[in-house]
């Protein structure tokens, strides 16, 4: 079997495979496998759930998952395939699962250039989701070797092509209403950015920082309690390590965190569509992916405003 059809086979079967592009090296998995998504958080050992960038073949296939203001189709129609990614509105009908966007109602696309990553975008003939390919804190990868040495076991297959040409990562701007901001300098610089969109705004900080504070991000309407070890009357119970009690959903039955993180956000939803007015939560470890886990439900447990 040559290494594309290889490459295919696994993601189709929900496992991690790294790719290069002309930035550096990305982890990548199907997009619209939760699962797959949270083995690729639990690759990275990151303590926090990033949203993840898309990667797709071209701007069609970008419109399929984002909304595009007309200055982001032209700053795409620019520099695509290549090192620019676009943070726009999430579609309704997007098929990047709520895992990948972290909850948010933004997604991030971009077209690699790289004919590695454009040919295997073009044979899997789906959104690949992939953070750079490097465990969380470290410098990005820019070479296969680069990738092996950090991430070993927890990558399925790496596709070699060298080593990067830019080797800085990605450019990103996002479109927020009429507000154009740089979300991150990278390979395409400012100014070439300015030519087309004009002016661009500064990131609201706390929002780059940490994109788990997000206003935007998903709240369950039901009131959390957590650490919660049984519900009360009334109260439909998310359960970790135990099966689910009648009106109530399971993480992980089994205690493993990488199925928990998959099921977060659908089972969240779930409870909420029920109309649970109270959601109690089992206590969830605080290892591994249970950092990013915690994390998510304290955020949703906080206090509206
Ligand atoms: O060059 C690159 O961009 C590489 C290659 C593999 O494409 N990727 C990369 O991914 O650098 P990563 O995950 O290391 O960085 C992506 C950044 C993160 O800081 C993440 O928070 C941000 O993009 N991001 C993704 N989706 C976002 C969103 N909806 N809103 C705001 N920021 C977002
Ligand atoms: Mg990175």
């Amino acid at each position: 079997m040559n290494e594309l059809s290889e490459a295919v086979r696994i993601l189709s079967s929900g496992g991690l495979v790294a790719f290069p592009t002309e930035t550096v090296y990305g982890l990548g998995c199907d997009a619209s496998d939760a699962l797959a998504v949270a083995r690729v958080y639990d690759a990275k050992g990151r303590p926090q759930f990033n949203p993840l960038i898309a990667h797709v073949r071209d701007l069609d296939a970008a419109e399929a998952q984002a909304v595009l203001p007309a200055k982001a189709r032209a700053l795409a129609e620019a520099f695509w395939p290549g090192p620019l990614t676009i943070v726009a509105k999430r579609r309704e009908d997007s098929t990047v699962c709520e895992l990948a966007c972290a909850g948010l109602v933004t997604i991030a696309v971009r077209a690699p250039a790289h004919p590695m990553a454009q040919a295997l975008l073009a044979a899997f003939g789906k959104p690949i989701v992939a953070p750079s390919a490097n465990r969380s804190g470290r410098v990005s990868a820019t070479t296969a070797a680069h990738v092996r040495d950090d991430l070993g076991a927890a990558v399925d297959l790496v596709l070699d092509g060298g080593a990067t040409t830019l080797g800085i990562e990605s450019t990103i701007v996002a479109f927020d209403g009429d507000r154009t901001v740089l979300l991150r300098p990278g390979a395409i610089g400012r100014a070439d950015v300015e030519a087309i969109t004009g002016p661009l705004e500064a990131p609201d900080p706390s929002a780059v920082e940490a994109p788990g504070m997000l206003a935007s991000h998903y709240a369950p309407r039901a009131r959390l309690r957590l650490d919660a070890a049984a519900p009360r009357p009334g109260e439909a119970f998310l359960a970790f390590g135990a099966p689910a009690s009648a009106g109530g959903l399971t993480l992980s039955e089994r205690s493993d965190l990488v199925e928990a993180a998959a099921n977060l956000y659908a089972h969240l939803r779930a409870l909420d569509a029920m109309g649970a007015e109270v959601i109690a939560v089992a206590p969830i470890p605080q290892t591994a992916l249970g950092e990013a886990i915690n994390d998510r439900l304290l955020r949703a447990a906080a206090p509206r405003t």
